[in-house]
């Protein structure tokens, strides 16, 4: 799934071209991973306008996870907001996912070096179902790893930190090896996580269980649009631990994420969830969630930025 090159990209404050948006070879972060970055949609909706679906609130996860890095971003919520739309008019695109990132650029490689200047980019690009078609509506086909997310002194978990990111990449490769198409992972307790850049839900008896924000996970935002969507249908939704042989017995389970958006997962560690496929709560969620973001639905526009 390679990246379809656009025109530009949004670096440090001004629009370059995109060939030219790179940097050197001994760039801080690309040695250690002290980076903060977003993952963002922008849907073409039914009317035909674009929009970014809860740009605000990734943008203030990227704050929170400047924070967490000790990065010093240069640029204010408002201002990486406006970035953020720059970006994809520049680019004369109507649906994109968009990247954003603060890093650490060249000047010093010493671990502690306060040298090296805090960098800011933001790049959209064309990015179709995480999952692909069939997966969104199928279901996909999970194991759990046997990396697991790290203890709260080992790992900063709400924030999105790009060294973080690597026992996601070695359990995904490691899945996709297997022959599965996602990782699940658990905490360092056993209890169930996350995917790897997902949330997880797993639903018994019409009850819809999440992993609680306290635990070893990244508070998705996702996530939170669907514990909302679920309880605006009625649906009674828990934050609370999950173990792994819940999700073998669970009658659904699906993850969320911006990437993934609201993928229904229908076989755990070789085991069928419910009846192998999207279960009805899920769909459901999924009809609600594609009517905010593509469809006509009027009631969440405040989750919209309209270009
Ligand atoms: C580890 C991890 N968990 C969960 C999520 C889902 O978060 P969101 O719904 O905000 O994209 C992501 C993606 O950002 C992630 O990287």
């Amino acid at each position: 799934m390679g990246i379809k090159k656009l025109e530009s990209i949004w670096v440090d404050g001004s629009l370059v071209p995109w060939d030219q948006a790179s940097d050197h070879m001994l760039a801080h972060t690309m040695h250690y991973g002290v980076g903060a970055f977003e993952g963002i949609r922008a849907y073409q909706r039914a009317d035909g306008r674009t929009a970014i679906f809860r740009l605000r609130e990734h943008v203030e996860r990227l704050l929170d996870s400047c924070t967490i890095a000790t990065l010093d971003c240069p640029f204010s919520r408002d201002q990486l907001i406006a970035a953020c739309v720059e970006v994809v008019r520049a680019n004369r695109i109507t649906a994109c996912y968009l990247r954003p990132l603060v890093y650490l650029g060249y000047g010093a490689l010493g671990l502690g070096s306060l040298e090296p200047p805090v960098r800011t980019m933001v790049a959209c690009y064309e990015w179709g179902a995480y999952h692909g078609d069939e997966g969104l509506r199928k279901g996909i086909r999970c194991m759990v790893s046997g990396f697991t997310r790290a203890n709260a002194n080992a790992s900063m978990n709400k924030g999105k930190i790009c060294g973080q990111y690597v026992s996601s990449v070695l359990a995904k490769r490691m899945a996709f090896r297997s022959g599965f198409e996602e990782a699940l992972m658990l905490d360092p307790q056993g209890y169930v996580a996350e995917g790897t850049g997902e949330n997880i839900f797993v639903v018994k008896h019409g009850v819809a269980r999440t992993p609680p924000t306290s635990s070893a996970i990244l508070a998705g935002i996702t996530r939170d649009t669907a514990i909302q969507l679920l309880r605006g249908h009625g649906v009674e939704v828990r934050e609370e631990l999950i173990s792994r042989d819940e999700l073998y017995i669970a009658d659904e389970v699906f993850l969320t994420g911006t990437a993934a958006e609201i993928t229904p997962v229908r076989e755990i560690d070789h085991r069928k969830v419910g009846r192998g496929e999207a279960g009805p709560l899920t769909r459901r969620l999924q009809e609600s969630f594609f009517s905010i973001v593509k469809g006509t639905d009027a009631k969440h526009d405040h989750w919209l930025t309209y270009l």
